[in-house]
């Protein structure tokens, strides 16, 4: 069954523009430890979130009561620095996934550069698995970027899917598409397992479902934005729902 990995951060995001001056007398809300308890309580596999170097949506206090409270798994997205790595050792999430940071950015824009800083991403590869966790690298659909993935020891690739769901064109569409296709067979054939993330929506969600070997889908901002206006729980199960008809792994 391909999992659903709910990503929390935009809930973080709202609560932070509103409340990340001083405490105030009013309890800070909406609160993704709240959100990540509906979310599984809907039926999502994990919990996805990105603590960010500097901390713009998801707080330490966030990963922290989540870590006590989650029920699946937690999928921790997060930059390869000594301090983040720290603090992943500390708390266990299932998951560690190694994405790029820039501090301009609105959201993870590219994939990781694993054959441009392999000596970097290998060492945080290692170090965190002998700490007992799961790695996945956040990955353009490219060869060169799959096959050092593949060195580095990770068990996981995340195919970022950002270029089919901003492409302008059905052609463009269909080509992302068949990058995405082509990638998860090498990701495969190469020894990783794959999952898939980033603007994915209700909509591009049928093509997503064409590409083969996936095990899971970290999906964001579409549930956090439909969630406003029909909830939270009839978000994920419409998702859920849309992704049943993956067929199942031969
Ligand atoms: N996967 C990764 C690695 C990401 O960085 C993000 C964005 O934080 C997502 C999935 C979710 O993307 P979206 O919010 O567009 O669904």
């Amino acid at each position: 069954m391909l999992k659903l990995g709910v990503n929390i951060d935009h809930v973080a995001t709202l609560r932070q523009a509103r409340y990340k001056g001083e405490p105030t007398g009013a309890v800070p809300e909406p609160d993704p430890v709240a959100a990540a308890s509906l979310c599984e309580l809907a039926g999502a596999h994990g919990i996805t979130l990105h603590l960010r170097e500097d901390r713009r949506h998801i707080q330490d206090r966030d990963l922290r009561l989540i870590r006590q409270t989650c029920r699946t798994r937690i999928d921790l997205e997060m930059a390869a620095t000594p301090a983040i790595i720290r603090i992943a050792l500390e708390l266990k999430p299932e998951v560690c996934c190694l994405v790029p940071e820039k501090r301009e950015e609105i959201s993870t824009e590219g994939g990781l550069d694993v054959a441009g800083g392999y000596r970097t991403v290998a060492a945080a590869v290692k170090t965190l698995r002998a700490g007992g966790r799961e790695v996945s690298l956040f990955v353009d659909p490219d060869r060169k970027q799959l096959e050092a993935s593949a060195r580095t020891g990770a068990e996981f690739v995340e195919l970022h899917t950002g270029a089919h769901a901003n492409a302008a064109s059905h052609a463009a569409r269909e080509r992302e598409l068949d990058r995405l296709i082509r990638g998860a067979e090498l990701a495969h054939k190469l020894g990783l397992r794959v999952n898939a993330g980033h603007g994915i929506n209700y909509e591009n969600i049928h093509d997503i479902l064409r590409i083969p070997r996936l095990v899971e889908l970290n999906i964001g901002h579409s549930i956090i934005s439909r969630a406003v206006l029909v909830g939270l729980d009839r978000a994920v199960r419409e998702m859920l729902a849309l992704m049943a008809a993956y067929p199942a792994a031969s």
